[in-house]
């Protein structure tokens, strides 16, 4: 992701927890690591400038004893790394401002300096480097060059290792945070996929007390909607069957009116009416029964025969498009929701075009076009309830009872395909149910 998409989109849980946890490790490590060096090179410049003054306290004393001319063979076995001896007046400069050199000519100063008269003096250049000037007991110039080294050089594994810190850190945390985000996307999973034919995903209990009390109280809460759900079912087929009988002894009531004006609009009312609960019982029973078991079907057999079944009764429906490989699908809640599209393409325009597509993901569009007046924009998401009409078409009296993309939409959820309404560019109206043959739904 890149950091503009990550500025302007708010991070996922996974993200923030991870950049939190991580950020914090690595600044609590990075401390760490630089408090151990700072402490490492004081303490190493404090060993240095006391061994130093030490150290040159017993090399003059003896250079100071030996035969002058025995001194130069002396001296490459009396320097140190941090300093060697010349017998010379050295160079002249200014008085040392670093603070490590001072240190170290008031150590030499310490030691020596009661015995015999010193002087320092810096050196030009880009290391440090001081000269401290004594005058021996036979007259002869000594010169102490130092070149002061206060840090210890870093070993090479020391970054690989810091590096190997980090990834491990890295690690730990990614684990962490996919630990404690799991079972929140699960959820979300199980909270998604509660469709009308109300068979959840039954979140499994056990796990972590917090996850395992979340995942009873979400599988408790699912069980009760089900219930729910189920009576509001039963008891709108129930209503809508038993007027059935009512009204038919209606239409025969009907039929011995005397006045014929009044028949018809009694008889028309009735036909409503039939229409209506016919409707009602079609309404539940998709509810309530859309639990049609997934099978391997062909697609493309399975779209020419439904369109057939169109154009043998004289509808322009057209199709284009193939699969090509067969798929896992309800095909009677399939021809279920196809048919309530083409119905309605062929109701407000007068013809149809079902395309196939398939896409790369294993998922497969069917989209059914036509040329009608579409939906006002406003309206798209309205045209799902049941009985919801756009104005227009009641007055345009096209019939129908408004179910027909409610009950579509219902059986696409339960089959866990996605339909949605757009209008075209250029002009009328494109229905388009989207199967994600690889969804691991079993039923
Ligand atoms: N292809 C379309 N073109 C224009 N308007 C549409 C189209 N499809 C649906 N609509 C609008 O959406 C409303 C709801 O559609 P829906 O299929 O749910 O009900 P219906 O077709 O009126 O009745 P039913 O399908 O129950 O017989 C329709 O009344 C109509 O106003
Ligand atoms: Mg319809």
């Amino acid at each position: 992701m890149s950091l503009d998409r990550l500025l302007k989109n708010p991070l996922t849980l996974f993200q923030r927890l991870t950049l939190i946890i991580f950020t914090g490790l690595i600044v609590a490590q990075g401390l760490s690591f630089w408090l151990t060096m700072v402490e490492r090179n004081e303490t190493t410049a404090n060993v240095m400038v006391g061994n130093v003054g030490r150290e040159v306290a017993s090399s003059v004393a003896f250079l100071d004893r030996v035969a002058p001319t025995e001194r130069p063979g002396l001296l490459p076995r009396l320097a140190r790394r941090n300093y060697d001896f010349i017998l010379g007046p050295g160079e002249n400069g200014a008085p040392p401002d670093a603070q490590l050199s001072k240190d170290i000519s008031a150590s030499i100063e310490q030691s020596i300096g009661s015995h015999y008269p010193i002087s320092v003096n810096s050196v030009p250049g880009v290391r440090e480097h001081l000269q401290v000037h004594v005058r021996l007991s036979d007259g002869s110039p000594l010169t102490i060059d130092v070149r002061p080294v206060g840090k210890l050089p870093l070993s090479r594994w020391l970054p690989i290792l810091l590096f190997a810190q980090f990834a491990l850190m890295a690690a730990c945390c990614w684990v962490a945070v996919r630990h404690a985000t799991h079972p929140l996307k699960e959820l979300a999973r199980a909270a998604d996929t509660l469709g009308p034919d109300l068979m959840a995903t039954h979140l499994s209990e056990d796990g972590p007390a917090e996850v395992a009390g979340a995942a009873r109280a979400f599988n408790a809460m699912q069980e009760r909607i089900g219930m729910y759900m189920k009576e509001r079912i039963q008891i709108l087929a129930a209503i809508s069957h038993d007027l059935q009988t009512p009204i038919t002894r209606m239409r025969l009531r009907a039929d011995l009116m005397e006045d014929e004006a009044e028949r018809e609009k009694m008889q028309h009312d009735l036909k409503q009416m039939e229409l209506l609960v016919r409707e009602g019982v079609a309404y539940a029973r998709t509810l309530h029964g859309a639990a049609e078991v997934r099978r391997r079907i062909d697609p493309d057999a399975f779209m020419e025969s439904l369109i057939h079944d169109y154009s043998d009764a004289g509808q322009a429906v057209s199709l284009t498009g193939q699969v090509g490989r067969t798929i896992m699908a309800r095909p009677q809640a399939l021809r279920r929701i196809l048919g309530n599209l083409i119905d309605n393409a062929i109701k407000f325009s007068g013809a149809s075009e079902v395309r196939v597509e398939s896409t790369q993901d294993q998922k497969i569009s069917i989209v059914v076009l036509d040329r009608g007046a579409g939906i006002p924009e406003e309206q798209l998401d309205a045209v799902f309830q049941p009985f919801y009409r756009v104005e227009s078409s009641r007055n345009r009296q096209t019939g129908g009872t408004g179910l027909g993309l409610s009950i579509a939409r219902q059986l696409a959820i339960a089959m866990n395909a996605s339909l949605t309404l757009k209008n075209r560019h250029d002009g009328g109206l494109e229905a388009r149910l989207t199967l994600d043959d690889a969804s691991p739904v079993s039923t």
